[in-house]
Order: C-alpha cells, then structure tokens, then sequence
C-alpha cells in the first residue's frame, strides 16, 4: 500500500468537491432532458355515432389504410348508456357514467335543481361535468397545451379551465375548418400535445334514415373521405408519421320501427311521472309520493321493456351511484322504443340500450409511432383508453374505470417520446449522459493526475502513468 501523502489531502478535497460540481451538472442535465422529451402527441378522433362494422359495408379505403398502418378493435365495449354525452365523457376521463355524472344527455340534478339538456343545448353549466377532470383538464395542469374542436365539453369551463385552443360549439362549421384549427395548433410555435376532433355524423343521418337503409352506404364514404382529407392534411403538415391518430366513435346505431313502439300511455298516466331522458333508456322522474304507483305500473307492462327501480339497475351497468340518475329507469330491448304515445314521434335509427348489445358498439383505430401496424385487437373496454392517453402523452391518469394493461399490447414495445424507461428520448438521454460523464471525467482524471504529478514525487508518477495513455 502507498504510503499516506500530506499533500494528497488537499487533492482529495479538490475531488470530492469535483465530483459535486458534476453531480449538479448531471441533476441539471436530466431534468434538461425530461422537462423536454420529444413531445410525444395524440389526436383523438370521434365521428358520432359510427358503429363498429360500418367499415365492411361499404367500400372505405381510408379507414383500411389506417388500419393497416396501425391497430383496429373490432369490438369496444362503450358504457350504459350508450348515448353522446355519457360516452364522450368516458372516453377523456376512464370513468363509467355514474363516476363522471354526465349520465344522460338530458339530465336533471334534484340538488341543483337544475336540468341539462343536449336537446335544449343547455349543457354549459360546469357544475354538471366537474364530478370529473377530463384529461385536457390534467394535461394542462402537467404544462402541456391541449386543442379541442367541438368535442362535447371542450367549450365549457371544468374546474376553472377550458382548453388551450377550443371552438366553441357551432354545428355549421366544416369538417374542413375543424381539421385546418388542429393542424394549426399542432404546428404552432408553441404546439399542443393533445388534439380532440369531433363530426356529428354518421350519427344524424343514422338516426333519420336507420342504419339498416342502404343510403347510409353514401354517409359512409363520406365519412371515409373525411378521413382520407384528415390524413392527407397531417401528412402535408409532416405530422401523420410523428403523431398518434386514434379515430373513434361514441356509440353504433340500431334499426327501430312503427311495429315496436311501446306507448306508456297505455299502462300509467303521464300525469304521474316526468321523463327526464328519452327512448330507448328512458329516466323516469315520478311526482311526489308516485314512486311505487308508476314503478308497479310499469314493471311487467311490455315483454320488450325492463324497468328498474333505480336501487335495482344491475351492477354490470355501473350506472346507479348517482344522484342524477332518476328513481325509475325503463329500457328498451334491441330495436324497440318506449314513447307516450304515437304522436311522440320516435327515432328510425337509435341507440342508448345496452351496452353489451353489438350493434352499440363503436369504430376503433390508432395508427401513429406508438402503435403496432396491421393489427388486431379483438376486445376492449371503451374505458381503457383514457389510461392509454395518458400514457401517450407521459401524464398521470387520475383515479379511473380502465386498464392500461388491456390495451399495452396495441403498442408497440418501446413508445417512443412517453415516459417510462423504455422510451427512445429517455434511452438517448442515459447515452448523452452517460457520454458528457465519461469525457468530463476523463478530461478531470487527466487534470487531477497532471495536477497530482506535479506535486508528487517522481516514484508515483509512475503509478499514475497508464491513467495518461487515453
Ligand atoms: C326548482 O326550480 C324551479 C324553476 O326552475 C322552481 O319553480 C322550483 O320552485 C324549484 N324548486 C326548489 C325546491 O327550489
Ligand atoms: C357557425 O358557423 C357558421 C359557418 O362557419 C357561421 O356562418 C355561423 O355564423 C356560426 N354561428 C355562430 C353562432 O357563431
Ligand atoms: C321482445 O320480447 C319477446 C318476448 O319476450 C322476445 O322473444 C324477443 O326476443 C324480444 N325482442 C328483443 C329484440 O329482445
Ligand atoms: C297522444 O297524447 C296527446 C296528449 O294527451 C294527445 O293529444 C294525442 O291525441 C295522443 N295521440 C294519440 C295517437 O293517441
Ligand atoms: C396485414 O395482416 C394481414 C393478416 O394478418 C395479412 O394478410 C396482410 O398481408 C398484412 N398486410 C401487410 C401490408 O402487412
Ligand atoms: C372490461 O371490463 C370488465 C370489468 O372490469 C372486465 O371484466 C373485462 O375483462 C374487460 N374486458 C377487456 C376486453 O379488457
Ligand atoms: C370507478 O372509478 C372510480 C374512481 O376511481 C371509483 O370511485 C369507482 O368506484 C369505480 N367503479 C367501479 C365499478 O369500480
Ligand atoms: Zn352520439
């Protein structure tokens, strides 16, 4: 062993201070490195109201070719009730209808006193949506940029934010100008990370002309079209290779008929009851002490309508914690409504009944960096995505009904830009790192010891000689 030297002392010193001064430098570097990783980013895609099969009905090239460059799920379990509002909600917050409280499009809250109604456009009353922080909400408050044009809730204010950019709700405005708005916001200088686009069809023509008739073939192609303009405008843009593109829908559509009406009229008074929301899930609303009256009335009324006490709605549903939920339910089998009476009027194509009903079930595509390519998934619960957005965007989900681990394996292995250590940012970050730590050591080593060597006896500048040879 060499001997102990005074003057290694102050030497040591100068080193333990050294190596402080890089080990701040490396702090400084890592969190250079994670404050800015390739932003990572997604575009979230719904067209209301288009059913999962619609694809295979008539020619949609544009939709075949997203799927080839990414994952199609053939089957997505929406929630109950399979309605615009309640699904829109669970797609940005992972939670079933119950957990979020947008359990209706026409909601009335007895605490409030207050009703929300799609129908009225009544629906920017924040107390309605704030049960929930929707993910622009989180991504936001992570210092992320988010743009919205026209999903449900994007132009109201959640727990005091609205998203960066939005649109505020005008059904008139072109597919066109919603796409242009995005491509704006994704390629400005400050750009968002998070993108939600929303069109209203196929669903208001599914509901005027029935899914089953065969003109819906055309509203189909023009869906195809407008997704064939959407990437070819990401593609202009130099986006549609870097962004992650999910295009999805809210609920399918079913086929109703004058032959199944179920008119309550015939068994209970409607001075009896208020109907909150309409067919094919009715909430019925019954006046004061009324309750078992209406509920006996109806109960076993019509073999193709269910009605539950609201304490009795199955737990599959997840949809009876909620105080906007109303005292009665009523709903309908597969193709048939429930209105008063005929003049009521009734909907050719409708949706709302269970969600484990096929034909409930909505389109789901991804294609991006972060997804496999000309893959198949066969199952998935509409509540997973959100989990699967956050991870995408390297946010922290909040408490929510969805797994991640359902749908990691639509990814591929590693997500380039999410967090995590797989990611391709963080793995040329360790290298970077790794790099500066070896050169500024090496640089410190041949110093220190230069240093060393000149202070030292001619004997130990033997020992330190190998260390020079690099
Ligand atoms: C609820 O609001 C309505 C008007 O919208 C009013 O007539 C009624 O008195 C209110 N009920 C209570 C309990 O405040
Ligand atoms: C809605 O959009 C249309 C088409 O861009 C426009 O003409 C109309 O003025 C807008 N309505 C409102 C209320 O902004
Ligand atoms: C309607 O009710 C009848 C009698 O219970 C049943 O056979 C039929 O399957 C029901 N229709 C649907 C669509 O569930
Ligand atoms: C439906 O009920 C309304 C209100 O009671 C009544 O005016 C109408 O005539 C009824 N229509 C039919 C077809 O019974
Ligand atoms: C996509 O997958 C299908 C079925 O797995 C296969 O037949 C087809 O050749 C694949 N296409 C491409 C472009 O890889
Ligand atoms: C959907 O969620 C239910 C309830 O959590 C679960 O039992 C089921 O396995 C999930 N389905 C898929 C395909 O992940
Ligand atoms: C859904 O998630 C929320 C939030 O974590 C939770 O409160 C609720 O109990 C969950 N629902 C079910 C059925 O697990
Ligand atoms: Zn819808």
């Amino acid at each position: 062993m060499m001997p102990q030297k005074r003057g290694q002392v102050p030497s040591r010193i100068a080193m333990s201070s050294y190596w402080k001064v890089l080990g701040i430098f490396l702090l400084f570097l890592q969190s250079a490195l994670s404050l800015q990783p390739a932003q990572p980013s997604v575009l979230l895609v719904s067209f209301d109201g288009f059913r999962w099969d619609y694809i295979y009905r008539v020619s949609t090239p544009n939709f075949h070719y997203a799927m080839k460059n990414g994952v199609h799920v053939r089957q997505v379990t929406n929630v109950f009730i399979t309605k615009t509002y309640p699904n829109h909600y669970t797609l940005v917050t992972g939670l079933y209808a119950e957990s979020h409280g947008i359990v209706a499009n026409e909601m009335f809250d007895p605490v409030l006193n207050e009703t929300f109604s799609l129908n009225k456009m009544n629906t920017h009353n924040s107390k309605f949506w704030e049960e929930a922080s929707p993910i622009w909400v989180t991504n936001q408050r992570e210092g992320h940029k988010s743009g919205a044009a026209m999903w449900p809730g994007t132009d109201v204010k959640i727990h005091g934010v609205l998203p960066t950019h939005y649109m505020p709700y005008n059904e008139s405005v072109p597919f066109e100008d919603r796409v242009a708005k995005l491509i704006d916001w994704f390629t400005s200088e400050e750009p968002i990370n998070f993108g939600l686009l929303y069109w209203e069809q196929p669903d208001e023509m599914g509901h005027l002309l029935g899914p089953e008739n065969p003109l819906m073939g055309a509203i189909i192609s023009d869906i195809d079209r407008k997704l064939g303009y959407l990437i070819s405008e990401l593609k202009k843009a130099k986006l549609w290779d870097v962004i992650n593109v999910i295009v999805t829908s809210d609920h399918g559509m079913s086929q109703s008929s004058s032959e199944r009406l179920i008119e309550l009229d015939q068994y209970v008074s409607r001075e009896l009851y208020e109907v909150i929301d309409h067919s094919p899930t009715v909430a019925i609303l019954p006046k004061e002490g009324k309750l078992e009256e209406v509920y006996e009335a109806l109960a076993n009324a019509h073999p193709n309508m269910t009605v539950y006490k609201k304490e009795q709605i199955p737990d599959r549903f997840h949809y009876k914690h909620n105080i906007k939920i109303q005292p009665i339910l009523a709903v309908a089998d597969k193709g048939w409504e429930i209105v008063r009476n005929k003049t009521d009027g009734f909907l050719i194509g409708n949706h709302g009944y269970d969600n484990t009903i096929p034909e409930m079930h909505p389109i789901f595509l991804a294609a991006g960096p972060a997804f496999r390519k000309n893959a198949t998934k066969q199952f998935m619960n509409a509540t997973d995505l959100y989990p699967l957005l956050c991870h995408l965007l390297g946010i922290n989900p909040l408490p929510n009904n969805g797994s991640l681990n359902a749908v990691k394996d639509i990814l591929v292995e590693r997500v380039p830009g999410a967090r995590g250590a797989d990611s391709y940012s963080t793995v040329i970050g360790v290298f970077l790192g790794s790099l500066l730590v070896l050169v500024f050591t090496a640089v410190f080593v041949k110093h220190f010891v230069l240093a060393q060597a000149n202070s030292m006896q001619i004997q130990h500048t033997e020992a330190a000689q190998p260390l020079l040879q690099d």
